[in-house]
């Protein structure tokens, strides 16, 4: 969201220089020089948001960014309102205002200090992150990233299965099916949103006896973050139980080179579980046959949050669980012994819980998982039940709403406030395509320096595209299609993410929700000086907004 803030003020900040220059007679100077501090800090940030969660430094040091950046577009275009406007009439214009002549000498002065200070500002903010050592951060690669260790730490131990799994009788099924099928896909990926079971089916598919029975060689292997080629292939080749030392030796490229050789020569399924982006693909995709114009009878099955890793992939798209099966899970961990013999307001209580969960295996698992522990006291139960939300949050290593965090810490920021725009709509809301694009364009949440790159798309085809990223991400749903052109006519925001766009909506002040609960704190908006700022008001026991634009 710095990122957007920082944009945003270069682009307005630009466009008034180059565009409009009259209408910053007098201050060009010093707007100029702001310009370039903003665009040296607009490189700097892009891999600064996405480390911020963890690194408190690096969260007050964007902070302190965006609330510069705001500043510094405040003062620009309040400066070009007041005075620069008049100057547009040319000679006559500025003859007939001589007698406020003092009055704009005084502005110009005041608004030539104000950037001054911005620009102090800046360089002081540069200083202390020398003296502290942040520009160090940009060095240390990407395994000091927060929302790396986060993806590291549930990684999927292929020998321990589930044995609580319910569903994916179908999903696996079908997996098997092409994955036996010599003339289907040679890639296939599963794709959903965090937490939905990607990991759990493709676990299911590399203990099933059929694809047992049918494979030469096996190997599942986790997709570390960063994406490590060689140890990936190191990985596969030992997963096939052909690893020696020598290989270990060996040059990238004669390791590739093995591992194609051996998916040529035999029929083998490498199980590759959470990949995230096409680069990491494009390093590893040396070593498989598919990708180099080789025949192979081997497959290679991926699970991914992105749907476009590997354009020619059969997709699997995993649905969340039904009402029954998320009852059925959740009876399975909570009362193991018992089934679902429980007294009667402990039910009830347990299937409105399920319900928050909205079908995420994830967050029922976890749900449940606390309540096996409160031994069914009715008290207990009644406690967690009238907080449900914040028990889902917080888990016991991660919460639901951590592992989707990592959905959006790997949001480009272009992206980022279109996501979080969609805070403004109500839980399970149906969200008209059309109407969110118009939205967006209205409201300048879309980057322009985007549009101008994609060789003056014109701002809606912009829109449509960052739709779709959205979708491609699992950030949202299709809902209806149009029959005859099949674009997108409505989407839907699962409630998890529902939830996650919320609270990240408002960490970034994005939005401020007035409800009863703090509705003293109305006069503290003013302080509040997002571009893209709204505020909306909750009325309680309602799922009904009402936004002012401020
Ligand atoms: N069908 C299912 N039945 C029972 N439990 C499930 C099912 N699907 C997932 N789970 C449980 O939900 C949790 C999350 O599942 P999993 O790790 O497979 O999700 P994922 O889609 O791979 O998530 P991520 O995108 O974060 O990698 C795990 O604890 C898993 O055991
Ligand atoms: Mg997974």
């Amino acid at each position: 969201m710095a990122w957007s803030a920082v944009t945003s003020a270069v682009t307005t900040i630009g466009n008034l220089l180059t565009q409009e220059a009259i209408y910053l007679w007098g201050v060009e100077e010093e707007v100029d020089r702001l310009q370039t501090e903003l665009k040296w800090m607009q490189s700097s940030l892009m891999e600064a948001e996405t480390k911020q969660s963890k690194d408190e430094r690096i969260r007050l040091w964007v902070a302190e960014i965006r609330e510069l950046a705001y500043d510094a577009e405040d003062v620009v275009k309040e400066f070009a309102l007041k005075i620069g406007s008049k100057n547009k009439g040319g000679l006559p214009s500025r003859i007939k205002r001589s007698a406020c002549c003092l009055k704009e000498g005084w502005m110009l002065h005041k608004t030539r200090s104000k950037i001054e200070k911005i620009i102090e500002r800046i360089n002081d903010l540069v200083r202390r992150l020398q003296t502290y050592g942040v520009k160090e951060l940009k060095d240390r690669g990407e395994e000091s990233s927060s929302s790396t260790e986060r993806r590291e730490s549930r990684p999927p131990y292929p020998h321990i299965m589930d044995d609580n799994i319910v569903g994916l009788v179908d999903d696996t099924e079908g997996l098997v099916k092409v994955l036996k099928n010599e003339s289907g896909c040679k890639v296939v990926t599963i794709w959903g949103m965090g937490g939905l079971g990607k990991t759990t089916l493709a676990k299911n598919i590399y203990h099933h006896h059929q694809v047992i029975d049918y494979f030469d060689h096996l190997a599942f292997v986790y997709v570390s973050q960063p994406c490590r080629k060689r140890n990936v292939w190191e990985d596969i080749l030992s997963g096939f139980k052909t690893l020696d030392d020598a290989d270990r030796k060996k040059r990238d490229e004669d390791l590739a080179e093995k591992l194609c050789n051996k998916l040529e020569e035999k029929k083998c399924l490498v199980i590759l579980d959470d990949i995230w982006t096409s680069e990491a693909w494009d390093s590893l995709k040396p070593a498989f046959p598919v990708a180099t114009g080789r025949h192979s009878n081997s497959k290679i099955l991926l699970t991914s949050r992105n749907r476009g890793i590997v354009p020619y992939a059969d997709i699997r798209e995993l649905k969340c669980l039904n009402d029954q099966q998320c009852w059925e899970l959740f009876q399975k961990i909570v009362f193991p012994q018992t089934g679902n013999k429980t007294g009667e307001e402990i039910k009830e209580l347990g299937e409105n819980m399920v319900k928050h969960c909205a079908g995420l295996p994830l967050a029922i698992v976890v749900l449940g998982r606390i309540l096996a522990t409160k031994n069914n006291s009715l008290n207990e139960w009644r406690k967690i039940s009238d907080n449900v939300k914040s028990h889902l949050k917080r888990g016991k290593n991660q919460g639901p709403e951590d592992v989707l965090a990592l959905s959006y810490d790997d949001l480009p920021p272009y992206l980022r406030p279109c996501f979080l725009y969609l805070s403004h709509f109500p839980e399970d809301y149906m969200i008209d395509v059309d109407r969110l694009i118009q939205l967006w364009v209205a409201e300048g949440i879309l980057s322009s320096k985007q549009e101008e790159r994609d060789g003056g798309e014109i701002v809606e085809d912009v829109a449509e595209s960052y739709l779709m990223e959205l979708v491609e991400r699992c950030m949202i749903q299709v809902r209806e299609r149009d029959v005859a052109t099949l674009k997108v006519k409505t989407i839907q925001m699962h409630d998890m993410m529902r939830d996650l766009c919320l609270s990240k909506a408002k960490q970034e002040n994005f939005v401020f929700i007035i409800d009863q609960s703090n509705a003293s704190s109305l006069s503290m908006i003013r302080k509040v000086k997002t571009p893209f700022f709204h505020l909306l008001l909750l009325f309680k026991g309602s799922n009904l907004y009402l936004k002012l634009l401020l």
